[in-house]
């Protein structure tokens, strides 16, 4: 006979062990988004405050003044030079479009379409 005395607590524990990445992951599901930031990078454009909030606009300045005046500016940010630009600025940081950008503005149902025309960084 088969000792269903250590079979039975055995099945369950089996049961609840391969089913820990559900009972993990229920409780994550609303929790805040987490963009990976850059690693080798300290600050952003702007202070995160601003840049969190902000962002939006900062990028339709960048573009208007950037077509309207072909103008592609140059400034410095901890001793290198950027230009406005999404992909070779923003981009060049934020490697991931997937890990950084997606992460929020999936939480937010948001979505941008500058992708239809800027392209995204291989990953
Ligand atoms: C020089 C590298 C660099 C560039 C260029 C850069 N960022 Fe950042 N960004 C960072 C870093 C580093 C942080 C995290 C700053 C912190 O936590 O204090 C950050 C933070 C952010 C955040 C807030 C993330 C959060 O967790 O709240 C957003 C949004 C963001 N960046 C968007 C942009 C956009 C849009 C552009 C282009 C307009 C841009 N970044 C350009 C390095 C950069
Ligand atoms: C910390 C979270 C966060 C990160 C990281 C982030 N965004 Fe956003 N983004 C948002 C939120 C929230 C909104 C919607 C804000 C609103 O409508 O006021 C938004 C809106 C936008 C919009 C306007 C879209 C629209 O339809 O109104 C653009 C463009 C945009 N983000 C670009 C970017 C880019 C490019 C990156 C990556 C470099 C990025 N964002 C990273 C949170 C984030
Ligand atoms: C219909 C196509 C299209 C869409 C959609 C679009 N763009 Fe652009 N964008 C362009 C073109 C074309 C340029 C000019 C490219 C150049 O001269 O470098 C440009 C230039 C820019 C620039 C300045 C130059 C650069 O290298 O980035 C920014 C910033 C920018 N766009 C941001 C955005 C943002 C933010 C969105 C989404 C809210 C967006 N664009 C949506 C086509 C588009």
């Amino acid at each position: 006979m088969y000792d269903s005395g250590k079979i039975i607590p055995g099945l369950i524990i089996f049961v609840l062990f391969i089913t820990i990445p559900i009972w993990y992951n229920h409780g994550d599901a609303g929790d805040a988004p987490k963009p990976e930031l850059p690693k080798d990078a300290k600050n952003c454009v702007l202070p995160v405050e601003d840049i969190r909030a902000n962002h939006m606009q900062l990028l339709n300045t960048w573009r208007d003044e950037v077509l309207r005046d072909g103008e592609r500016g140059s400034f410095e940010l901890d001793g290198k030079q950027y230009q406005k630009s999404l992909m070779l600025t923003c981009m060049e940081c934020h490697t991931s479009k997937k890990k950084f950008c997606d992460t929020c503005h999936d939480y937010a149902s948001v979505k941008p379409y500058c992708w239809d025309c800027h392209i995204a960084p291989v990953e």
